[in-house]
């Protein structure tokens, strides 16, 4: 499937300097260090190949949500990590806008990264402002613009949207795979495709699972999601988190899913646990239990499936060609409730035939603590959270919207 955006490949960039969006929205631990570099490792084709290509390449990204000018946010250890990551030095200038930007980009030789301070130290970035995106432009000289960002395309800021208005835009290579991998999924994928959903709220999540209810063969539910919907079906929850008011969408999920394959074969579509790994919080390894959804304690929460459900959940894994996993099944927070996300996790993993794209961030934070292959294990795993979702709901990403069209 070809893109439907113009990107590094389709325009000349050899020596130009090039304003490149990424995202490096990235958890930090407790002690400043870097919790996790995915985001950071998947920016790098786009930029060796800049690189390999002679261009002063500068960067910017936003980091956390601070309200102004935060040390805590700023993206000086990233631009260290992306240095011992690409093997190359990482200029970094501590201002986005302004003189000093200006003086650092001129002194930077054609071949070079230079990173910007976090764009949101800035509260015209978040209010899409047109002059915030016209200085972004003048201040660095760039020729082009490209966006690489998937993760934050889903928001229309002055440098996923109204930058594009001053600058030839263009996709790199990141945006380019997330986009054709997650479309062509949802679009065209080989059958039988088996989507899996977990997370806390169905109303987070109420575009993807309407839109996979029209294209999965089957949707199996789990983390607390599966609570709401077992308690709509009238299963006692216990003390299970369990959101409300959301029987009018589910009655719309199950009027879908009815239409599409029968009322008799409806919960073989949507299948809902039949037992649950219970306990309390913060979890006692004396504490967990499993049990049927049907003899849930009243003092009782479901935090995790339980082994009958995790057995059939893996039957009907390794008959899927195409799997798609958005949200955990348990409270992956605590080891005790993490059986079946790992489980499901390691059958992705040793079926190496299975298409698996994994979507939204909690579940690719899971993933990529579990795989000591640093998320090779699996076919894709988006570095989007929010964008990944909208992305497969089929709704439009400004951020890729606004970029030239491929045949311009
Ligand atoms: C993300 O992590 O989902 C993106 O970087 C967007 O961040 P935001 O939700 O703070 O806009």
């Amino acid at each position: 499937m070809s893109f439907f955006k113009q990107t590094i490949n389709t325009v000349p960039l050899q020596g130009q300097t090039v304003l490149v969006r990424v995202d490096y929205n990235v958890p930090f631990n407790k002690d400043g260090t870097i919790g996790d570099d995915f985001r950071i490792r998947a920016s790098l084709p786009t930029i060796k190949r800049l690189l390999s290509d002679n261009c002063k390449v500068v960067l910017i990204s936003h980091c956390g949500r601070p309200e102004g000018r935060d040390k805590k946010f700023s993206l000086e250890p990233i631009a260290q990590r992306l240095a011992q990551l690409l093997g190359e030095q990482v200029r970094f200038c501590d201002q986005t806008i302004g003189d000093k930007v200006k003086m650092a980009i001129r002194r930077a030789p054609k071949k070079s990264v230079t990173m910007l301070e976090n764009l949101r130290f800035y509260a015209q970035e978040e209010a899409n402002d047109e002059t915030f995106a016209r200085q972004l432009a003048q201040d660095t000289g760039a020729r082009y613009f490209v966006q690489d960002g998937f993760g934050v395309v889903h928001r229309a800021h002055a440098s996923t949207s109204a930058i594009t208005h001053f600058l030839p835009s263009v996709a790199g290579l990141l945006i380019e795979r997330e986009y054709t991998t997650i479309t062509k999924t949802m679009r065209d994928p080989q059958r039988p495709l088996v989507a899996v959903l977990g997370g806390a709220k169905v109303s987070d999540k109420i575009g993807v699972i309407q839109a996979l209810v029209s294209v999965a063969d089957t949707i199996i539910i789990g983390g607390a999601m599966a609570n709401t919907f077992l308690a709509y079906k009238g299963k006692a929850m216990g003390t299970s988190l369990v959101e409300t008011g959301q029987e009018d969408t589910l009655n719309k999920i199950y009027a879908a899913a009815t239409e599409k394959v029968g009322a008799d074969k409806v919960d073989d579509f949507l299948v809902l646990p039949t037992d649950a790994a219970v306990g309390q919080l913060p979890p006692l390894d004396d504490n967990r239990r499993i049990t049927s959804i049907d003899s849930i304690g009243e003092n009782e929460k479901a935090l995790d499936i339980g082994d009958k459900t995790i057995e059939k959940m893996v039957d009907l894994i390794v008959k899927a060609k195409t799997v798609i996993w958005n949200g955990p099944l348990g409270m992956t927070e605590y080891p005790a409730f993490t059986h079946g996300s790992a489980r499901l996790a390691l059958t992705l993993a040793t079926h190496s035939e299975i298409t698996s794209i994994i979507g939204g961030g909690d579940t690719a934070d899971f993933v990529l603590g579990w795989d000591a292959r640093g998320g090779e294990s699996f076919t894709h795993i988006s570095t989007g959270g929010g964008a990944s979702m909208e992305l497969m709901a089929g709704e439009k990403l400004p951020g890729i919207e606004s970029l030239l069209d491929a045949h311009s």
